[in-house]
Parts: C-alpha cells; sequence; structure tokens
C-alpha cells in the first residue's frame, strides 16, 4: 500500500477557533480534542491537528481541499458570507476571483490564523 498522509501539526493563534473555523466552512464534523490538538479529520481521513502557537510566530502554510461540484458553492458561499477576501490565483492578483482549469475550477482565501486556504473541485494530478 502507498503511504497515506495521515496528520499534520497545524500552528494557530486560537486553536479552537482556527479548527472550528476549518470545519464550518468545510461542512466537516466539530474539531476532537485530542491532547494539545484540535483535530481536524477531512473526508479522506487525514487530519489537521491544531495546537496552539504559544504567541510565537509561525509561518502560513498553504493548504487546499478537494469538493464536489456541488459541495464547492455551497463552501464558497460560507466563506464569502464571513466577509473574507478571497482570490483567484495563489499570488492574490485576481481579487473576488476564481480559477478554472484542470476541469475544474476553485480560490483561495486566508484562515483565522493566516494559513492560505484553497478550495479546489479537481486534483492537480
Ligand atoms: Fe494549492
Amino acid at each position: 500500500m502507498p503511504a497515506e498522509l495521515n496528520h499534520t501539526i497545524v500552528h494557530a493563534e486560537d486553536p479552537v477557533a482556527s479548527a472550528t473555523f476549518l470545519t464550518e466552512v468545510l461542512g466537516l464534523d466539530p474539531p476532537v480534542p485530542f491532547g494539545p490538538f484540535q483535530v481536524v479529520v477531512t473526508g479522506n481521513g487525514a487530519s489537521l491537528d491544531f495546537i496552539d502557537a504559544g504567541g510565537e510566530p509561525f509561518d502560513s502554510q498553504h493548504y487546499s481541499f478537494l469538493v464536489t461540484d456541488d459541495e464547492y458553492p455551497v463552501v464558497r458561499d460560507r466563506v464569502l458570507a464571513r466577509g473574507l477576501d478571497t482570490w483567484g490565483d495563489p499570488g492574490r492578483t485576481e481579487p473576488g476571483g476564481e480559477y478554472r482549469h484542470n476541469g475544474g475550477t476553485g480560490f483561495y482565501f486566508c484562515g483565522p490564523s493566516g494559513h492560505f486556504l484553497e478550495i479546489q473541485t479537481r486534483p492537480y494530478l
């Protein structure tokens, strides 16, 4: 069996807020506390384990989430309803835009801790 991504640790200023934000936007089950983590389990079983950065600076990371064509407008509406800035490109030169390539569509926005998030309907590969 090829190795599968199981989890990654995500630094946050407020792990509960960041994890809850993600589950609400994506329509996932609420975060599960596990030790110091707030665990968000995605549809393919890999989890993002949010942890308090303890006031230390941390780099913004990029996380992308694959959704169905039917889920896409729902997720996009949830993001827009929060009044968040969105972009159609990773360079953030297309405010409010959506990209269309690979036979799918997607867009970018920032989570509460500054991580750069993407919603896409087709995988790159
Ligand atoms: Fe990406």
